[in-house]
């Protein structure tokens, strides 16, 4: 049945309001620092089957427990690695997720039946007010429809879920862009699922090797370490090419394809930092600022509004170029590599990445 969705403002009355919902196991979508969250109580079967259904989210999709402290992690895990401790103390709060041995409190579908839960104890300070208003673990998987892009705005939720969750806290868009970094903790040795917003290089240094998790092909739906591995994922409507190579190269590679993009009568929408920008001003392209190639943290904060926007626009074809694999770079490319659906150009080998 549809709902009314209301967007509440994040003073005192919003966030009781918020706080309210979610004890009556209903759904609040809410700012992280990352990306927006669809909240429901982690610990009420009947919300978290609600979050499934509100994303239509496939049950074998495991969901993350957001906390508003360590204090609450017995709540919903048993026997804490000593790893996840030291993370803890580095970077918590913050866009970190640490898979660990679940409670026996939490509900199966949490964990879509896994020994294992994802934590995560959220920087954003509309985040934390909402967490120790509720006084629960809320689980929150990004607040998109299934397979879309994440949302960094509440007007991105709203476009996504109006009619199909009770309300959105609209904190104003969110800082880093792009999603947790997810870490299993579970493996002998600890394993990147997810590059996000705390990077592999200052996961290394806190804990020496990582492993990282390999990308699983399309369509592969079960028996996966993380079901968020899969390739068609973070995906626009709108066919992405993501091109790979040195700066120079990428840019000649861009140039050739818009022209002959062009010459067929598509219309191209160009995904790029403003240097690439500026070199293509010439060709008629739709372009969305994305920033400097330089700061990788402003294009990721900026990527996912652009490609909404660029995908809303309906043309023919995307066109994205990489950034490195160094710090947010390697979640920003993991993200287009993954929009791109199997539409990832090389130009050449790719050395020390
Ligand atoms: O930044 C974020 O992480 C945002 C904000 C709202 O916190 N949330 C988010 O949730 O991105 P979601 O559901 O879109 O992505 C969670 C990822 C998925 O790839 C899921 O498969 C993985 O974490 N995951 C969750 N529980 C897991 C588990 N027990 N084992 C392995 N992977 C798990
Ligand atoms: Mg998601």
């Amino acid at each position: 049945m549809r709902k009314l969705t209301r967007i509440l403002p994040v003073d005192a009355e919003g966030l009781a309001t918020a706080a309210a919902l979610l004890r009556a196991g209903w759904l609040v979508a809410f700012p992280t620092e990352t990306v927006y969250g669809l909240g429901g109580s982690a610990l009420d079967e009947a919300a978290v089957a609600r979050i499934f259904a509100a994303k239509g989210r496939p049950a074998e999709d495991p969901l993350i427990v957001h906390l508003a402290d360590v204090a609450e992690l017995p709540r919903v895990t048993a026997g804490l690695p000593v790893a996840a401790m030291l993370l803890a103390e580095a970077f918590w709060p913050g866009p970190l997720t640490l898979i660990v041995p679940r409670g026996p409190d939490l509900p199966l579908a949490v964990t879509a039946g896994r020994p294992t839960v994802a934590v995560r104890i959220p920087a954003h300070p509309v985040a934390r007010a909402l967490l120790r208003e509720a006084g629960l673990p809320i689980a929150a998987p990004s607040a998109n429809r299934f397979g879309y892009t994440s949302p960094t705005t509440a007007a991105h939720v709203l476009a996504d879920l109006d009619g199909r969750i009770e309300a959105i806290l609209d904190g104003g868009p969110t800082t880093i862009g792009v999603e947790s970094t997810v870490l299993d903790l579970t493996t002998p040795i600890p394993t990147l699922l997810r590059p996000g917003g705390v990077s592999l290089e200052a996961l290394r240094d806190r804990l020496g090797p990582v492993l990282v998790g390999q990308r699983q092909p399309t369509g592969v739906g079960t028996g996966l370490a993380s079901p968020g591995l899969l390739e068609r994922h973070y995906a626009p409507v709108t066919p992405l090419w993501f091109v790979r190579g040195s700066p120079a190269a990428m840019q000649s590679w861009l140039r050739e394809r818009v022209c002959a993009e062009l010459a067929l009568g598509h219309r191209v929408g160009l995904l790029v930092p403003d240097e690439d920008a500026a070199a293509l001003a010439d060709l008629e392209v739709d372009c969305e600022p994305l920033g400097p190639a330089g700061d990788v943290s402003q294009i990721a904060r900026n990527l996912y509004a652009a490609l909404r926007a660029l995908d809303q626009r309906q043309p023919t074809l995307i066109l994205a170029r990489d950034l490195g694999a160094l710090g947010l770079a390697l979640a920003i490319r993991d993200r287009l590599t993954r929009a791109a659906a199997g539409r990832v150009v090389e130009l050449e080998p790719m050395l020390g990445t």
